[in-house]
């Protein structure tokens, strides 16, 4: 079925499950939008993140999607049932996957997650892990410096590092053998948070569980595109298309070709170019 999948983030991190969409599903259309403007989701109260995320998906559903994946975990953790619950086509979130990836690594049951302080306020990762496996242990950590480093393309740097390793000095001396990368913003500073806790933790980031999971459920439901195709994608933000442009690029190795600039509620008053 040649109709495409939506996909929202606060932001750029929800590329990092667009790219393994792409890969998996080569054939399928996307059409993602991040709320640059108004990132970080990962801070605010969940009405205004619920209110947000509720803006893209009508977007979105003007554009006649078959399928909608929140690529963000803090509006996972606040809307997904709902979401669900609203909507006639089917909804995938970030959180559920991850978790079954970490659990599938994990060889002494203990896992330790970051993400946004509402992701792990909400406890969404606990909750999911333990629903799989009530003997799994869980530390739980928020890194609210990482998103706005990876907003501004910082990740490379000496300070970034510093950042990094500032930001989960309490996770040193717990002996978890496996890290959930809960922010799809995350991925994005992989090699810096390997190289702060060390080769021998396995991090986990939820892109690939979730294409999987995508796959599935549009094979399952008979919805997937069939026959050769070259899919076109589309690409907007509601903040600087610049910025998003060279994060886009780089991160998706030359999948992106136009990013669109898109006004969602109030954002025009957030943008700058
Ligand atoms: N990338 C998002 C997440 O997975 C949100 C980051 C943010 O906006 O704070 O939680």
């Amino acid at each position: 079925m040649k109709r495409p999948i939506g996909i929202i983030d606060s932001g750029v991190g929800g590329l990092t499950v667009a790219k393994e969409i792409a890969r998996q599903l080569p054939k399928e259309e996307m059409i993602y939008i991040g709320d640059t403007a108004r990132c970080p989701y990962g801070s605010r109260p969940s009405q205004e993140v619920r209110a947000f995320t509720w803006e893209m998906i009508e977007r979105l559903l003007d554009e006649n999607i078959k399928m909608l994946v929140i690529a963000c975990n803090t509006a996972t953790a606040v809307v997904l049932e709902e979401v669900r619950e609203a909507l006639s086509i089917p909804v995938v979130g970030v959180v559920q996957p991850g978790a079954i990836a970490a659990l599938k690594v994990t060889t002494r049951n203990h896992i330790a997650v970051i993400g946004t302080e509402g992701t792990v306020t909400s406890g969404a990762y606990v909750k999911a892990l333990e629903m799989i496996n009530e003997k799994v242990k869980v530390e739980s950590l928020a890194c609210p410096a990482f998103v706005p480093l990876v907003e501004q393309g910082t990740y490379n740097r000496e300070e970034t590092y510093k950042i990094v390793k500032k930001s989960l000095d309490p996770l040193f001396g717990v002996s978890f053998d496996t890290l959930i990368l809960g922010c799809t913003h995350y991925p994005l500073l992989h090699d810096v948070i390997q190289s702060v806790v060390g080769d021998h933790i396995s991090l986990i980031s939820s892109g690939e569980e979730t294409a999987r999971e995508v796959s599935t459920i549009l094979n399952y439901k008979e919805l997937l595109c069939t026959g050769i195709r070259t899919p076109r994608h589309t690409f907007y933000t509601t903040g600087s298309t610049k910025r998003f442009a060279a994060i886009a690029n780089r991160w998706m190795e030359g999948a992106v070709t136009e990013i669109s600039k898109l006004s969602l509620g109030n954002t025009a008053s957030f943008s700058m170019e």
